[in-house]
């Protein structure tokens, strides 16, 4: 854990109506906004903080991911995003978020070998595919397996021992494209292959999504070097929805299969890992560039359901860096798979458009991480209702990474917020004779 500078810098909160004060000290970090510590406001003032979507709350300290919003910037322990991206692996990245710093290449061969010795799902896990609906939405199929998994794999789910936590963290990440791999073929009634011990990370995963066992497969580099940078770009992003899930999650001891399993439901809200599904929905929906205004019309209107898909971001606040990663690849990706889109013409001029719109730049609203990476995804054959099973199976890292850190902190307690009671004032229980239809029960002293 980084150490955290607690100057003396205080702020005074004082309650008018009882003239109570309370000094509060500001934190500071390495980088990025300092934070009021209000620990102690509650039990001085008796008064607690309110922030429904915690715009304004930082829930933790954390030195695994640094999100600069203004500036666009996201480092994972520093490192640059586009470096990583240039120059990582994702295997390399997994190790880097979960061990805090870059391996040297005797650790990294060391934790290729353990990731590619779990890819195998007990024989049992088999069989529990097939409860679920051919038309089962595979994040659906997600949620349930991984939960599951805690039913398999007794022998290492002691997390107040480091061992256990580090053994079942490679079992996870391991075993995800397979998971997943596995949901894709029940959905098409098609043999489960085993995953390839020969292959890497991301050609293990498209051997596993695409080869058939009555015929050799070769994995295609350019499609398993454009995977291996979307799981990448997917590893980590600080206090997300699902990242916030499974530090809620975890801190009630519950094992990291059924808090990996909470956040899998979580990233696949539309707000959140869905988005990269929506993004490809609407852009069919747009069908072609003559209808991008009355799109764009839609999303400004307060009284139209519809959100611009892959657009806007709790915290940045300029084009999100993956997604300008993304968009860089996407043409050259395209092209040596030879693979035409008419997607990615109305996905680049979509984008132009809203960026000239007042409605967007008063808001600050960019593409996101989102907005681009399906075009990728539908280059390589993945179909639409797999693209958050493959932020998933980047995420989670992330989720395991931030899991641990709060495992590791002596101070973790129990996640349990207060909230601002708006409901009744205490009635008296009214015998149902008594009740009769339209009267407000409580009113009856
Ligand atoms: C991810 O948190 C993370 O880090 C998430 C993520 C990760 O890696 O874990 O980055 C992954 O989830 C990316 C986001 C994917 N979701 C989408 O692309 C869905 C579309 N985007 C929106 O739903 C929205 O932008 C959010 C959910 C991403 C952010 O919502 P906020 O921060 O709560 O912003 P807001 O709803 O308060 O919006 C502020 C204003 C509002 O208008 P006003 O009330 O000021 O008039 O901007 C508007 C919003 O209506 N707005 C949009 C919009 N996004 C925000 N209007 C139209 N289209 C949009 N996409």
């Amino acid at each position: 854990m980084s150490q955290v500078d607690t100057r003396s810098e205080t702020v005074t909160i004082t309650d008018n109506s009882t003239g109570c004060s309370i000094e509060v000290p500001i934190m500071r970090g390495t980088e990025g906004p300092a934070v009021f510590d209000i620990g102690q406001l509650a039990k001085q003032l008796g008064i607690y903080t309110y922030d429904p979507g915690f715009r304004s709350t930082a829930s933790c300290q954390s030195a695994i991911t640094l999100i600069d919003g203004k500036n666009g910037r996201l480092n994972y322990r520093g490192y640059p995003i586009e470096d990583l991206a240039e120059k990582s692996s994702f295997l390399e990245v997994c190790y880097l978020l979960m061990y805090g710093d870059l391996p040297t290449k005797e650790k990294l061969d060391t934790f290729t070998h353990s990731i590619t010795n779990h890819t195998l799902l007990h024989e049992g896990l088999r069989e529990f595919y097939k409860g679920f609906r051919k038309d089962a939405h595979p994040m659906a199929i997600m949620v349930g397996v991984v939960g599951a998994l805690s039913a398999f794999y007794h022998d290492s789910l002691e997390i107040s021992n480091a061992r256990d936590r580090e053994i079942t963290m490679h079992r996870l990440i391991a075993k995800m494209p397979t998971i997943a791999a596995w949901a894709y073929r029940f959905s098409k009634g098609e043999p489960f292959p085993y995953p390839r011990n020969d292959l890497n990370y991301a050609e293990n995963f498209l051997h596993l999504m695409f080869s058939y066992p009555t015929e050799s497969y070769t994995v295609n580099p350019v499609a398993a070097k454009a995977m291996d940078l979307l799981f990448l770009l997917h590893a980590d992003h600080g206090q997300n929805a699902s990242a916030s899930t499974i530090r809620l999650a975890g801190s009630s001891q519950a094992n990291p299969y059924a808090t990996v399993s909470a956040s899998v439901g979580t990233l696949w809200g539309p707000a959140h890992g869905g988005a990269n599904e929506a993004v490809i929905e609407m852009l069919e929906a747009i069908g072609e560039p003559k209808n991008i205004d009355e799109y764009l019309a839609r999303a400004q209107d307060k009284k139209d359901p519809f959100r611009l898909m892959g657009f806007g971001h709790r915290v940045y606040k300029t084009q999100d860096p993956r997604a300008t990663i993304i968009s860089k690849v996407c043409q050259e990706v395209l092209d040596n798979l030879n693979v035409e889109d008419p997607l990615l013409a109305i996905a680049e001029e979509l984008a132009e458009r809203a960026r000239k719109e007042a409605y967007f730049i008063k808001r600050n609203l960019y593409p996101n991480v989102d907005f681009y990476s399906g075009i990728i995804l539908r280059a390589l054959g993945i179909p639409t209702n797999m693209f958050t099973v493959i932020f998933t199976i980047g995420r989670t890292i992330g989720w395991l990474s931030q899991w641990s850190e709060m495992m590791e902190d002596q101070g973790m307690r129990i996640s349990r917020p207060r909230q601002l009671y708006t409901g009744r004032k205490q009635c008296h229980y009214i015998p149902i004779e008594e009740r009769h239809e339209g009267e407000d029960f409580c009113a009856i002293k």
